[in-house]
């Protein structure tokens, strides 16, 4: 544990926490809205994330406190604990962990205070929920003397955030934080959900710009994405659009709402390339690499039409650039950021060059986010 979460902890509430779990953020690499699909994507955690530390309490209560979100968010204790609105919203989290124990088979901690920590950017598109979730899982099971194998534990967090938080996601945030390996990137196959982790070549370095721009609808748009690649899926005779080869897609092109082909299309086509990219990955072959990256990007913007003016003009400028092996919207899309794969000779005065470029364009920089991958969710102090 570091001298200021124990400080901070100690300001907070007086004692010194007695478990301490983190978890990473994750870039997701390659495959776009494939994980809801039953297909296969990679992702990479980074060396930023959450830390949740607690301590228990013997009154019943469940105390929620995080830095510069307000004050103590304090609840009664109980296995089914209600939904929060507002300022306090985020605790749905890691109250959404404690309402899926129970599916789990695990019981609901007893009181405790509870500090939550974050070096991750929000809104990022680096997934400050998934982080959240997990640390907070590894923290309450940690209070209540239990465990969770590792595949248990992501599917618990991506339970909650379905059943509690209230979005239809798929694994891929949960199984990156969770998987996470430094200099690895996750690759999952969706249906099982399987996990595995793939060796990143050591000179591939990660850029993110985030454009802190987000869709005002953006939660209903991703839940209408989901909804219509279920209706082509269904329009195809298969469960899953990952059930349809490209060819197939093709085949009922004429039958298909021009609507639900495209996003058909971008999915099996999407699934393709992750794999094309992990057989370049094991080649060492990252100027493959960053064709596939682009192609998803392009993919994304014309077939699933979840990118944004601001999301292309970054792709479009970074994939002009000699250092840049490829760019890509990561993340569910309509705002968010975009990452760039590039050689180590992408560095500062690359980057700027681009923001400043953004900023005559859109009249404000995007944020730069230089980022390593880092190791998944664990606990520091059991
Ligand atoms: C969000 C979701 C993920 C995934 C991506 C898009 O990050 O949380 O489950 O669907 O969007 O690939």
């Amino acid at each position: 544990m570091t001298a200021s979460l124990e400080e901070k902890f100690r300001g907070r509430f007086g004692r010194a926490p007695a478990h301490v779990a983190r978890a990473p953020g994750r870039i997701e690499f390659i495959g776009n809205h494939t994980d809801y699909n039953g297909g296969t994507v990679l992702g990479a955690s980074i060396d930023r994330g959450v830390t949740v530390a607690v301590a228990p309490r013997d009154d019943g209560q469940w105390r929620f406190a995080t830095e510069g979100r307000g004050g103590l968010v304090t609840l009664p204790a109980t296995a089914s604990p209600t939904p929060q609105s507002g300022a306090n919203s985020w605790v749905n989290y890691p109250l959404g962990v404690i309402a899926s124990l129970a599916a789990f088979g695990r019981q609901a901690p007893a009181g405790f205070d509870c500090l939550v920590l974050s070096d991750l950017p929000t809104g990022a598109g680096l997934s400050s929920s998934a982080a959240l979730l997990l640390a907070s899982a590894l923290g309450m099971l940690a209070r209540c003397g239990q465990d969770l194998p590792r595949a248990e534990l992501v599917k618990l967090c991506r339970h909650a955030e379905n059943h509690f938080v209230g979005v239809p996601c798929g694994i891929l945030d949960q199984g990156v934080s969770g998987f996470g390996r430094k200099d690895h990137l996750v690759f999952i196959d969706c249906r099982g959900p399987t996990f595995a982790t793939v060796p990143l070549p050591a000179s591939a370095r990660f850029w993110i710009f985030n454009t802190h721009t987000k869709h005002a609808l953006v939660d209903g748009l991703y839940a209408a994405r989901h909804r219509e690649c279920m209706a082509a899926a269904a329009a195809l005779g298969v469960k899953l659009l990952a059930d349809a080869s490209p060819a197939q897609v093709e085949a009922a092109r004429a039958t298909l709402a021009p609507e639900a082909y495209r996003r058909a299309k971008h999915i099996v086509e999407e699934i393709a390339r992750v794999d094309a990219t992990v057989v370049a990955l094991q080649a060492g072959d990252l100027a493959t690499v960053g064709r596939l990256l682009t192609a998803s990007h392009r993919s994304s913007q014309h077939l699933f039409e979840n990118s944004t003016p601001e999301l292309d003009f970054l792709v479009d400028r970074l994939a002009a650039s000699p250092h840049v092996h490829g760019a890509r919207l990561s993340g569910g899309g309509f705002g968010g950021a975009v990452m760039a794969l590039t050689t180590p000779e992408f560095g500062n005065a690359q980057a700027a060059a681009v923001t400043s470029a953004y900023a005559v364009q859109f009249g404000q920089s995007p944020e730069v986010l230089h980022t390593q991958t880092g190791d998944g969710a664990q606990l520091l102090q059991a």
